[in-house]
């Protein structure tokens, strides 16, 4: 598909330049060693990509059938704002994900992780820009009453600290290399999902920038899942900095956050009506879910294998769904010796009234003491043995505690 790249206004591009220097210095170290690691690759550049639609045609929703707004004007009521908002919060993320990765940057398990961790940052800080491609190219995102939505938007993303972003996940303090291996993994999975559904948006300009995003995201998810699958192959035979059990402590924290990232599991209307996205937020979520577990299979084989050299894929899969299934162990192999993709009412906060604040475990049952489920108090004791130590007793942590206590006293 054609593909032409651009630069946005001088000033915005300046100021996102601030930004790197100030929250992303090793990009620098990364132009400089990006042929010893990504030969072939073109080298990184801060531009926007507009690439190519399938159609100009509106693909669901209620304009289904009417050309792709190319001016933010033509959207009418709650759609403008609503538009608006995706793109602030899609920017949100590609900010948050470069401040959370450079935390443990120096943490990473080898200097190729951490050039695959340098890279990812660098490609999110493009789709930051993207994003202000999408407001800045576009003057009727100035509206007579609003002001200069544009111009507010890009200041206030370029002001957001960690703990100030729109969405959960982008808040969370990483604390080990695991974190930024996992997230990898399970959120910038999430990433694809948004992108790939945002393909259809009505207003053009961000359609047209999803493509070469996702092409980008590639790279982040395969990266993830190659070092999930290294590092539990080395805990696995009992090398390296970390156990199953942190895998899985990891896992733990970071996939409920994913989930959320999809909005309600019964919701997501309106997106659609305005013909932003192609899927409700509870389908994509599924199709999600049934990825993850893929992914988190494909890593148990690994494991299975490192326990047992002379073992198939095959008989390593019917080994585990046997492990799953009974609990018990085979051959040697414990139910804790494999990583498990959390239950989804598991450590949720946002989401369906039946889940949220609940007490549920890891695989799904609700925790009870003599009959009754766990007081919010013990759930945290709970939590305190299946989340990352570190993560315990952190800001977002705390902010979960009080949103749990305001939400139980409120019903
Ligand atoms: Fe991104
Ligand atoms: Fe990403």
């Amino acid at each position: 598909m054609s593909l032409t790249t651009t630069t946005i206004t001088q000033k915005y591009h300046d100021a996102i330049v601030d930004w790197q220097e100030r929250n992303f210095p090793e990009l620098d170290i990364l132009m400089k060693h990006w042929d010893d690691y990504f030969k072939g690759v073109p080298p990184f550049q801060l531009v926007a990509k507009v690439g190519g639609l399938k159609s100009n045609i509106v693909e669901v929703g209620q304009y289904a059938g009417n050309k792709r707004f190319e001016h933010a004007k033509e959207m009418v009521g709650n759609a403008f704002f609503s538009a608006r908002d995706i793109v602030r919060a899609q920017c949100s993320t590609e900010l948050g994900s470069i401040q959370q990765h450079r935390l443990t940057l120096d943490k990473a398990v080898s200097d190729k992780a951490k050039f695959a961790v340098l890279r990812i940052m660098a490609e999110e800080l493009r789709h930051a820009y993207q994003m202000f491609w999408v407001l800045d190219q576009d003057p009727t995102w100035k509206k007579p009453g609003l002001g200069d939505v544009a111009k507010q938007t890009i200041e206030e993303l370029l002001s957001m600290e960690l703990g100030g972003h729109v969405l959960d996940a982008f808040n969370i303090d990483f604390n080990d290399f695991l974190d930024n291996v996992t997230y990898a993994t399970v959120i910038d999975l999430v990433g694809k999902y948004q992108l790939d559904m945002q393909q259809v948006f009505s207003y053009a300009p961000m359609a047209r920038s999803m493509g070469p995003m996702l092409q980008e995201e590639a790279f982040h998810i395969g990266s993830g899942r190659k070092l999930l699958k290294e590092i539990s192959q080395m805990a696995a035979r009992g090398e390296g900095d970390y156990s199953i059990e942190d895998v899985q402590r990891a896992m733990n924290l970071w996939f409920p956050r994913g989930l959320e990232m999809f909005g309600n599991e019964q919701g997501g209307e309106t997106a659609v009506t305005f013909g932003f996205k192609d899927k409700r937020n509870g389908t994509a979520q599924s199709e999600y879910v049934e990825e993850v577990r893929g992914v988190v299979r494909n890593v148990n084989v690994a494991i299975v294998q490192e326990h047992i050299p002379s073992v198939s894929r095959e008989e390593a899969h019917s080994l585990i769904d046997e492990i799953e299934k009974s609990r018990d162990p085979k051959r040697g192999i414990r139910l804790e010796d494999l990583i498990a993709v959390p239950d989804l009412k598991f450590f949720r906060k946002r989401g369906p009234e039946e889940v949220i604040f609940k007490p549920y475990a890891i695989r799904g049952e609700l925790l009870t003491e003599r009959g009754a489920p766990l007081s919010p108090d013990e759930y945290l004791r709970y939590l305190s043995t299946v989340l990352p130590a570190k993560f315990i007793g952190s800001r977002e942590y705390n902010k979960y505690v009080d949103q749990m206590r305001e939400y139980l006293a409120n019903k």
